[in-house]
């Protein structure tokens, strides 16, 4: 599996909180990835370094070949068009419409002015996220699913490289969930994309990618595929898996 994104020895603290101490991770190109662990160890933080929106205290970050961490902050901001990603909290604005919250990124970010081609864009998008025609709903009249999946969408339609999920289905119930892990897995075999997901939800982790990633104080502490990472003999994986699987069986 050839790598699309590596870091090396990633290191980043608030104060005395040192919370990533030396990440060394590679996203492999074109499949699925998982970033498990407890919360509060850094999952978040982790994906902010790699996409520029948090500047590391050290290590560093490759897109392909291109070393992030050193580029000047113009060329840094012009490679987030690579990286998209749909966070936990990344609100639609809910001031515009579900055609405009898609067509601000194009506006915005890609610069396109061919009004007929935002519209074709955002179109498509909904049509693809099976949501066609609801251009002109605001966000505060969508199920919470329906507005993940717009978020989503608001994600893809810059075309990015890689997609980036820091806990799509965290608080959706479990019909829900299943929805947007068949959208990760969309996005991966359809759109032919890396996606990379932290998640709470570590069956589906299992099941989805197909390379796990567990973070744990500072590090990466297993890494490989699921096969690899259940028969890790490292204590707190084994601990956490533990416990992550038998709460399947109430
Ligand atoms: N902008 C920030 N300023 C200060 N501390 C932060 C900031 N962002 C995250 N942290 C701290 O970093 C740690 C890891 O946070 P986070 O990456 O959100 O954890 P996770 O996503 O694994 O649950 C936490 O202790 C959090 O309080
Ligand atoms: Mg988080």
């Amino acid at each position: 599996m050839s790598a699309i994104v590596r870091t090396e020895d990633l290191a980043k603290a608030f104060g005395s909180n040192a919370v990533l101490k030396g990440v060394t991770l590679e996203i492999p190109d074109k499949k699925v990835s998982a970033i498990i662990g407890q919360s509060g160890t850094g999952k978040s933080v982790l994906f902010k370094t790699i996409m520029g929106m948090m500047k590391p205290d050290r290590g560093k970050v490759w897109f392909k070949d291109i070393e992030l961490t050193s580029l000047p902050p113009g060329e840094l901001i012009a490679m987030r068009r690579y990286f998209g990603y749909s966070f936990q909290n990344a609100a639609l604005f809910d001031s515009m419409t579900v055609g405009e919250n898609l067509a601000f990124p194009l506006r915005e970010v890609l610069r396109l002015r061919d009004r007929g081609e935002v519209r074709n864009r955002v179109a498509e998008m909904l049509k693809w996220i099976e949501l066609p025609g609801i251009e002109a709903k605001r966000p505060d009249e969508l199920s919470g699913g329906m507005r993940k999946r717009v978020g989503v969408a608001r994600a893809l339609i810059m075309r990015p490289e890689v997609l980036f999920f820091d806990e799509p289905t965290t608080g959706l119930d479990p019909v829900l969930s299943e929805t947007i892990n068949g959208l990760v897995i969309r996005v991966n075999k359809e759109l032919n994309l890396t996606c990379v997901m932290i998640t709470h939800d570590i069956p589906a982790a299992f099941r989805i990618a197909d390379k796990i990633s567990f973070l744990d104080q500072g590090y990466i502490i297993a890494d490989g595929s699921p096969k690899e990472v259940v028969a890790s003999e490292h204590r707190m994986v084994k601990d956490f898996l533990r416990i992550s699987f038998s709460e399947l069986k109430v």
